[in-house]
């Protein structure tokens, strides 16, 4: 069931060190990387029908088309790292494990849209694993792989800047990512009526996901259909899936997408622990619609078969729950993360995040009636499609699917 591209090199001991990596294969696409136009690595990209990992599955190679000609402005690949989001917890995996998987994909990326710096965002409190990156890129400068020509030969610079985040989950969002970047507070931009590249100081910029970047290398080597030998039609190639919750063998396993959600849960995930029974699985990390457990029974993993079963992969990061949770609990635990990290810019958000906690607290407490259970859908109402980011509306997708699904367990507090 595992199918490993990414996470090839994983299990290999100190594959995180350039000599390993070296000896496993890593850099191996640079040769033919640079007998590739830039256009070229963009058009096989684009083939290969590689999706965005960091949420949305967006198609990864129409989106660095929508970088502008080469002109004398410095060009950027930003590389979002900041993993914030609950149940989530794959780039973790490759900053520890193969950070030149990474570096690889950052070369791959930046001759593909001509960019000759990329910064790589991570989340502030990931000590060890940005230290783990810098050691690799130190590696990596030291032994002239990056900086001002690539392997020491080919005539093209790549610099690597890493970014501490300050914690904050909002960072994760592009454009906030970017206001961050430039020194300012982490709010979501307003986003533009068509379709282009994102602006970093003004000048034309990418933002990717560590895994998107990471799943670039060996696209250049094998080309697209290499990649989309796995997979779906729609949603070609693999995924680092996580698995967490009460079951045996939580973790990270990279898989090609179309697999059964079930079969990942028992054959991979090695079935719930010991005496518990699954009630229901949040897909993606914390902001996609729950599914129940018979909804698991049918549930495929790839973008399009979420989407048709209501809900969206998301991260890829499953988060089990079992019969013995309260959903109320669960509600209360996911609403209170979202009221901490809204940033506060759009209204609906910032009131309806707190509104929502507020609610569920008094559910709690034995204090809310009915009519409050369509006060929180009425709330929900507002966050979805009124705001500058899709924060609010992830927020409505997770709470209004928990209490629409699980009503019942809502409506026992109101007969305490
Ligand atoms: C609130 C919020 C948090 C996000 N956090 C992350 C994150 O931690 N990492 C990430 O790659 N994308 C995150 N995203 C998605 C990014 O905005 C962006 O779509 C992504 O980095 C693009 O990369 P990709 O196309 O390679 O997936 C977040 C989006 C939102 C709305």
């Amino acid at each position: 069931m595992v199918t490993r591209i990414v996470s090839k090199n994983f299990d290999i001991p100190n594959s995180h060190k350039l000599e390993v990596a070296l000896a496993n294969g890593r850099y191996s696409s640079i040769d033919k990387l640079f007998t590739m136009k830039p256009e070229e690595v963009t058009a096989e990209v684009t083939k290969s029908g590689l999706r965005g990992k960091g949420g949305g599955g967006a198609a990864c190679g129409p989106k660095w088309e929508l970088m502008p000609p080469v002109d004398e402005r410095p060009r950027y690949l930003i590389v979002n790292g900041d993993e914030s989001e609950p149940g989530t917890f794959k780039d973790r995996q490759i900053f520890q494990y193969d950070p030149h998987i990474l570096i690889e994909g950052i070369i791959c990326t930046c001759w593909a849209i001509q960019a000759n710096h990329a910064y790589i965002y991570i989340r502030g409190e990931y000590k060890f694993f940005i230290d783990r990156l810098n050691e690799a890129i130190q590696e990596a400068y030291k032994a002239k792989i990056i900086g001002d020509k690539i392997m020491d030969k080919y005539d093209f610079k790549v610099d690597i800047t890493v970014h501490r985040g300050g914690g904050a989950y909002i960072c994760g969002e592009k454009s906030a990512l970017i206001e961050s970047l430039e020194g300012k507070r982490g709010h979501p931009r307003l986003k533009p009526h068509g379709k282009e590249c994102e602006w970093f100081y003004g000048d034309p910029a990418t933002v990717n996901n560590v895994e998107t970047i990471s799943s670039v290398p060996n696209i250049v080597e094998n080309g697209a259909e290499g990649y989309t030998k796995y997979g779906t039609e729609k949603s070609p190639g693999t995924m680092l899936f996580a698995i967490s919750g009460p079951v045996k063998n939580p973790g990270v396993y990279e898989m090609e997408y179309g697999n059964k959600m079930i079969d990942f849960l028992n054959i991979l995930g090695g079935g719930m622990i010991e005496g518990k029974k699954l009630k229901a699985i949040i897909p993606g990390g914390t902001s996609c619609p729950i599914l129940t457990a018979d909804e698991v029974e049918r549930a495929v993993l790839d973008y399009e078969s979420m989407w048709d079963i209501g809900s969206t992969l998301g991260t890829g990061g499953m988060i089990v729950i079992d019969e013995s949770a309260s959903m109320v609990d669960v509600a209360k635990n996911i609403i209170e993360f979202y009221h901490h990290e809204s940033c506060g810019q759009c209204t609906p958000c910032r009131e309806g995040c707190g509104w929502i906690d507020k609610i569920l607290r008094d559910v709690l407490d034995g204090k809310a009636t009915s009519d409050d259970l369509q006060t929180i859908l009425d709330v929900c109402d507002t966050m979805n499609g009124k705001t500058v980011c899709v924060f609010a509306p992830a927020v409505k997708d997770i709470i209004a699917s928990i209490v629409i699904k699980f009503r019942s367990e809502f409506e026992e507090y109101f007969k305490k």
